[in-house]
């Protein structure tokens, strides 16, 4: 079985800021650092750091070079990512003391997916390859459709949730890896308790992973329900938590591990990951996993 990820390659430009900015406000940042980012690439280097060979898809402007190096140094391979000229995709993300954040994202390169590009690359996929997506490239409907048409197992983070996601057929979605705020968005569900539930009434043939930031994560689809805490350590900065959750978790299940064993490797991936500065510079290596 491939494993492709058709997705967003950032430049992260990280504001270190005491509290985050307010409406009409101005506060003067303590530090600004730059990392790799992203959340299709955050989620390749996870896949490629637990052990997955991955095959990465997308665009990089022309100030994107160091990230085609950064997926080179970590065995993601590049053949199906194109160079377009203008600025690479970036964020603004302010990093409170707490280490929460909040991301402005500016799309660059990340919306300059074509057909042509598309039907290219998924050429070389088919019957029974997994495709990882996440909401940070344009045509995402059309890459669902396409991915489907030659049979391959759909993953989707539906993040960021915007009007874009309604275009896509959701039905077509074999797992669904999504925090609390996605899930409400997705099925308008506010109480936490019943976001798997609702989830699963509107896809019920489909498998869930619910991050619940705290209160840990769960997995729910039509025959079972399994829970699991976080692993709590000081939060450094949470960018691209969710990115390593769901690398881990993905390679876990693909390594034919039980699903407990994904949700607990993933956990501890991430608790890493919060504990460092940074997106993909956060994610631990396989050997740095306590087994
Ligand atoms: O999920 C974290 C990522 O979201 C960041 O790396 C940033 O680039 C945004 O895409």
């Amino acid at each position: 079985m491939k494993v492709l990820n058709f997705g967003s390659l950032n430049i992260d430009y990280v504001y270190s800021v005491d509290h985050i900015l307010r409406e009409g406000e101005t506060i003067l940042s303590s530090k600004l650092e730059e990392f790799p980012g992203g959340k299709g690439l955050n989620q390749s280097i996870a896949l490629a750091r637990a052990g997955v060979p991955v095959y990465h898809a997308g665009a990089v402007g022309q100030d994107g070079g160091k990230l085609l190096e950064l997926c080179a140094a970590n065995g993601v391979n590049t053949d199906f990512i194109a160079r377009v000229d203008g600025k690479n995709g970036h964020t603004m993300i302010q990093v409170d003391k707490n280490g929460q954040n909040s991301i402005l994202l500016f799309g660059g390169s990340n919306q300059a997916q074509t057909e042509e590009h598309i039907s290219q690359v998924l050429e070389h996929f088919g019957e029974g390859d997994m495709i990882v997506l996440q909401n940070e490239v344009n045509l995402l409907d059309l890459i669902i459709e396409k991915a489907y048409e030659r049979g391959m197992t759909i993953v989707l983070n539906p993040s960021p949730y915007d009007e874009k996601l309604k275009a896509c057929d959701m039905s077509k979605v074999s797992w669904f890896l999504l925090n609390e705020v996605e899930a409400e968005q997705m099925t308008g569900e506010k109480d936490i308790a019943r976001m798997p539930d609702a989830l699963l009434a509107q896809y019920p043939g489909a498998r869930f992973v619910l991050t619940l930031g705290s209160r840990g994560s769960v997995y729910k689809d039509a025959q079972a329900e399994y829970h699991q805490d976080i692993f709590p350590v000081k939060a450094v900065d949470t960018t691209a938590a969710g990115d390593t959750f769901t690398g881990y978790f993905l390679a876990s299940v693909i390594e034919g591990r039980s699903i407990p064993e994904a949700l607990r490797t993933a956990a501890l991936a991430s608790s890493i990951a919060v504990s460092r500065p940074g997106a993909s510079s956060s994610i631990p290596r396989r050997e740095e996993i306590p087994v």
